[in-house]
């Protein structure tokens, strides 16, 4: 398995690290167009290796995309992170165009790869690499819900005082502070659903700091998150490396599933060696029908500002 991340920077090479960490994959390519950047990062990497104990090599490459060939996944986390205060949105002017170059270049040398999204906007970049590529859709994978799904995990487990493995829930929609919908009714700690332990008020709360969950850290960290984006989108590599038919909510090019189309937005998505494999349809109640549809029209305002 080989495995190319474009973008050096903070998310990059912690997906590169996750990546080498867990031991999955052969080759890993970290590949930015800052001269020696990746090639700084993937040398620094490496020599982690003894003492983390994997054997996955690590490249780097200043913008030279025949390094990239023959890559099974590549992810794609160049472009510029948002500062405090800053929405996701504002950063499609400068990022759209970086994806769509970015993109075209690795499928050039990599024909048969699947791509992970992950520059913001995410659920817009993602659409527009499925406008602009041609890939099936199966090969375009918007990360984000996983993510999402991991801050909800930690936001639920902090308010039940529970362990964070004994908590499972699901945030689907945008990913951005006001799209994503956080599905507190089908949260469940050991399958006991969460509002047994929670008032709804307590509920609401967890949401919230969901949904605030990037702008909370960039506001705090001066830039945005990495460790947590880092191993969200190694386990998506992981899942379609291994063919673990997880199920990750990711953005996917939607054609009538929820009520949605011409769409890339988060559902609930088994993820394996065909990389987005199925999309699994679960039924909301209306009152969450009614977030999804609000959701997917912020995504469809910020869509409509792509140059196609
Ligand atoms: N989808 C998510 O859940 C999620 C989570 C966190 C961050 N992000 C997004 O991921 C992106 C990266 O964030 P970061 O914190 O790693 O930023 P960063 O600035 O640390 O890294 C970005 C890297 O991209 C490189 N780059 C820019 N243009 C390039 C090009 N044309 N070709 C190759 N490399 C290029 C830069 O040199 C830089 O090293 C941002 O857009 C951020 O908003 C998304």
């Amino acid at each position: 398995m080989k495995v190319t991340v474009v973008g050096a920077g903070s998310v990059g090479a912690s997906c590169a690290e996750y990546v080498a960490i867990k031991n999955f994959a052969s080759e890993v390519v970290l590949l930015d167009i800052k001269e020696g950047y990746a090639e700084g990062k993937a040398m620094d990497l490496m020599q982690t290796a003894s003492l983390n104990s994997f054997d996955t090599k690590i490249t780097g490459s200043t913008n030279d995309y025949s390094k990239t060939a023959g890559s099974d996944v590549a992810v794609i986390t160049s472009g510029i992170p948002r500062k405090p205060g800053m929405t996701r949105e504002e950063l499609i002017g400068i990022n759209a165009g970086i994806v769509k170059e970015v993109a075209g270049n690795l499928i050039k040398h990599s024909p048969d790869v699947t791509l992970i999204v992950v520059s913001n906007p995410m659920d817009t970049m993602t659409y527009l690499v499925h406008k602009t590529t041609g890939l099936p859709k199966n090969k375009i994978i918007g990360m984000g819900g996983a993510l999402d799904s991991a801050r909800f995990k930690y936001r639920l487990a902090e308010a039940l005082e529970a362990p964070i493995s004994d908590v499972d829930g699901m945030v689907i929609g945008g990913h951005s502070d006001t799209g994503m919908v956080p599905l507190t009714r089908l949260a469940t700690r050991n399958s006991i659903p969460v509002s047994a332990f929670l008032s709804e008020d307590r509920l609401n709360q967890v949401s919230e700091d969901t949904k605030v969950g990037g702008a909370t850290l960039t506001k705090l960290l001066g830039t945005s998150a990495w460790y947590a984006p880092g191993a969200a989108v190694s386990a998506l590599v992981q899942a379609i490396a291994c063919d673990q038919k997880k199920i990750f909510p990711c953005s996917a090019f939607l054609e009538g599933e929820y009520g949605l189309s011409d769409i890339s937005i988060g559902v609930p998505a088994v993820i394996g060696k065909d990389g987005l494999e199925k999309i699994v349809e679960i039924e909301l109640n209306d009152a969450e029908k009614a977030k999804i549809q609000e959701s997917a029209a912020g995504v469809t305002k910020t869509n409509g500002l792509l140059e196609l």
